[in-house]
C-alpha cells in the first residue's frame, strides 16, 4: 500500500490491527459529532496564501516550557498504545525522541514509566488522570519525578468515562468480548504473533506495579470506571500543585472561563481539547474553541491544543489560532498501529514537510511569525465562538 498520509497509515492500521483495536482507537463517543466536527471544522479554517517573499530559511523549531523542540508538536498521551505495537510506547517514544519533539505517556500505558523514560534523550512528559485512589496517584508522580519527566500533563475531562457505542459492537466490550477478541485475532497472524504473543506482558504497567498485580485487559474498562472520581474540583488539585515543581498543563479546557481558572490557580499550561472526540460528544470542536481561549488568555499562560491534527497544515492552522503549540493523538497511533516506530517517524516527517509548504505560502519563516493573519477571518472566527459561548451560558443560566 502507498503511504503519503495520516489517511493512508489509518486505512493500514485497518488492514493490520484487530478490529476491536482499531475500532477503539478511530472510534469516539455516542453519535460521533464532535469526533468529525474535530476534524472537519479544523479543514475548513482558510489559509492566507503570500508569495515572493524569500522563504528560504524557515526554522520550524519551538521553545516550550524551557524545553527546545525542532516543532511546535508533541506526542499525545494515549492509553494501550502497547496493544497496537510491540512494546508500542517504548517505539513511539523513541520515534518522537529522534525527531526531537516530546512524547507524553498515558497513566494507562501497557508498558510502565520505568521502561519508556529510559529509552530516550530527553525528559519524558506524563499525562495523569484524576483517580480515587489517590496513595496511587503520589506514587506514580514520584515514579515519575525519579524516571526524570519533566512536564505533567493533568487530564480533567474524565470524571467519568463518555459511552463508546464502537467498542460494544467491536468486542472491545459487551457480550463475549473475550471471545470475540481471540477471534479477531486469529485473523490478523501479524498482529497476533507480534503483539498478541511477543509483545507480552498485556497489563496496564503503571498500575499493575503500584498494585502488584497485573490488570489485565479484560479488567481495564472495569477498573477504569471503577477509579475515575466525579467529584474532583480546582481544590483537589492543589496538592498536586505543591507535589509537582515541573510545568503542568491543564488537559481538557474548552471554555474561556476554565482558561482563567488555569491561570488563576498557576497551572503553566492548558491543553484546549475535547479528547478527541472521545467523551462529550456535541461539544464544540477545538479549532472552534480555540480562537475566543485564546483571545481570553493568551500571553497569560501557554496554549497546548489536540484534537482532530491529521497533517502539518492543520498544525499552521492551530497556531495561527493562538496555540503555542500541538499534539497528536490518532494521526501517531494509526503509524503505529500500522508501522510501529518506522511508521511513526514517517509520519512526523511528512507533517515537517506539509509545515513547511504551509509556512512558506502563508509568508511565516518562523513559528513566532505565524499569527492570526495567516488565517482569514481571524476576528469572525473568534466572535463566532465567543457568541456561541455566550449563547450556551444563558442558556445555562435560564435552566437554573
Ligand atoms: C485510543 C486513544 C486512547 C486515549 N487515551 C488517553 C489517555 O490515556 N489519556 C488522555 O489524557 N487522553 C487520551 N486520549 C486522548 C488523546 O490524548 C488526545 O486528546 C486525542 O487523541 C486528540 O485527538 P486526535 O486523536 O484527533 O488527535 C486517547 C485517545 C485515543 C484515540
Amino acid at each position: 500500500m502507498i503511504i503519503s498520509s495520516a489517511n493512508d497509515y489509518r486505512e493500514a492500521a485497518r488492514r493490520r490491527l484487530p478490529p476491536f483495536l482499531f475500532h477503539y482507537i478511530d472510534g469516539g463517543a455516542y453519535a460521533e459529532q464532535t469526533l468529525s466536527r474535530n476534524v472537519q471544522d479544523l479543514s475548513q479554517v482558510a489559509l492566507h496564501q503570500r508569495v515572493l517573499n524569500d522563504m528560504s530559511q524557515l526554522d520550524l523549531s519551538t521553545e516550550i516550557f524551557g524545553e527546545k523542540l525542532s516543532l511546535p508538536l508533541a506526542l499525545s498521551p494515549v492509553g494501550l498504545t502497547g496493544m497496537y505495537a510491540r512494546r508500542g510506547e517504548v517505539q513511539a517514544a523513541k520515534a518522537a525522541d529522534k525527531k526531537g519533539i516530546p512524547f507524553t505517556l498515558s497513566t494507562v500505558s501497557v508498558c510502565p514509566i520505568e521502561e519508556v523514560a529510559p529509552v530516550m534523550h530527553r525528559p519524558m512528559w506524563f499525562q495523569l488522570y484524576v483517580l480515587r485512589d489517590r496513595g496511587f496517584m503520589k506514587s506514580v508522580l514520584e515514579r515519575a519525578k525519579a524516571a526524570g519527566c519533566s512536564t505533567l500533563i493533568f487530564t480533567v475531562d474524565m470524571p467519568v468515562p463518555g459511552a463508546r457505542y464502537r467498542d460494544a459492537h467491536s468486542g472491545m466490550s459487551g457480550p463475549y468480548a473475550n471471545l470475540r477478541r481471540y477471534a479477531q485475532a486469529v485473523v490478523h497472524p501479524h498482529w497476533a504473533f507480534n503483539v498478541g504473543l511477543l509483545g507480552r506482558p498485556h497489563d496496564l504497567g503503571n498500575v499493575s506495579k503500584y498494585l502488584g498485580k497485573p490488570i489485565p485487559l479484560e479488567d481495564y474498562i472495569g477498573w477504569l470506571g471503577k477509579n475515575f472520581d466525579p467529584s474532583i474540583s480546582w481544590k483537589d488539585l492543589e496538592w498536586i500543585r505543591d507535589f509537582w515543581d515541573g510545568p503542568m498543563v491543564i488537559k481538557g479546557i474548552l471554555d474561556p472561563e476554565d482558561a482563567k481558572d488555569a491561570v488563576r490557580f498557576g497551572a503553566d499550561g492548558i491543553l484546549v481539547s475535547n479528547h478527541g472526540g472521545r467523551q462529550l460528544d456535541g461539544v464544540m470542536s477545538t479549532a472552534k474553541a480555540l480562537p475566543y481561549i485564546a483571545d481570553t488568555v493568551k500571553d497569560e499562560i501557554k496554549i497546548l491544543v489536540d484534537s482532530g491534527i491529521r497533517n502539518g497544515l492543520d498544525i499552521v492552522r492551530m497556531i495561527a489560532l493562538g496555540a503555542d503549540m500541538c499534539l497528536i493523538g490518532r494521526a501517531f497511533i494509526y503509524a503505529l498501529g500500522a508501522q510501529g516506530e518506522k511508521g511513526v517517524t514517517n509520519l512526523l516527517n511528512l507533517i515537517e514537510s506539509e509545515m513547511r509548504v504551509a509556512m512558506t505560502l502563508t509568508g511565516n519563516n518562523t513559528i513566532k511569525d505565524i499569527t492570526r493573519d495567516a488565517v482569514v477571518d481571524y476576528d469572525k472566527l473568534s466572535s463566532d465562538a465567543k457568541a456561541a459561548m455566550e449563547r450556551r451560558a444563558a442558556q445555562v443560566a435560564q435552566d437554573k
